[in-house]
């Protein structure tokens, strides 16, 4: 399967890259900086699209440009209130976003897989709940 990945340099995001290229999955990965990537994990991605995880546009760009069918989002912090705000609802709905638009344009539907903890659930989105 051709995977974008998203959060390729963090914790959970450097191990999943290196889990899919095990299981001969076509991964790209979207970053926000590339020399945060694992030394030797370049040569062994597809290609690097650099944006922000917040921007439908830039992760909808990556997606169609190297024609994925899936897009697992590892990108953004759950933290929850009241310790902290996270960031992750508008990745959420930056990545339910592109995946639409993009799925709509090639006629079928991609996968996409969160990563947030329990936290994820109280994200409130109606696009989420579409794509249930
Ligand atoms: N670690 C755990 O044990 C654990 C357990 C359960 C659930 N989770 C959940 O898994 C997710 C990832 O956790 P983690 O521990 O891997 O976090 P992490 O190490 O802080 O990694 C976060 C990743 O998100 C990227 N990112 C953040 N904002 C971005 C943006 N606007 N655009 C592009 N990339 C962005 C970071 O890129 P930069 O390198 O550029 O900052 C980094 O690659 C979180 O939602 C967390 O709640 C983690």
């Amino acid at each position: 399967m051709r995977v974008l990945l998203l959060g390729g340099t963090g914790n959970v995001g450097s191990r999943l890259l290196s889990a899919l290229i095990q299981r001969e999955h076509t991964v790209f990965a979207f970053v926000r900086d590339p020399s945060k990537l694992a030394p030797g994990v370049q040569d062994k991605l597809a290609g690097i699209s650099i944006g922000d995880a917040k921007k439908a546009a830039d992760i909808k760009a990556a997606v169609t440009q190297n024609r994925c069918d899936a897009i697992v989002n590892t990108a953004g912090l759950a933290a929850m209130a009241p310790w902290g705000k996270s960031d992750l609802p508008d990745i959420v709905e930056a990545v339910t976003t592109a995946a639409l638009e993009a799925g709509q344009e090639r006629g079928s539907p991609l996968r996409v897989w969160y990563l947030g903890g329990q936290s994820i659930l109280d994200i409130p989105t109606k696009k989420c709940m579409i794509m249930d």
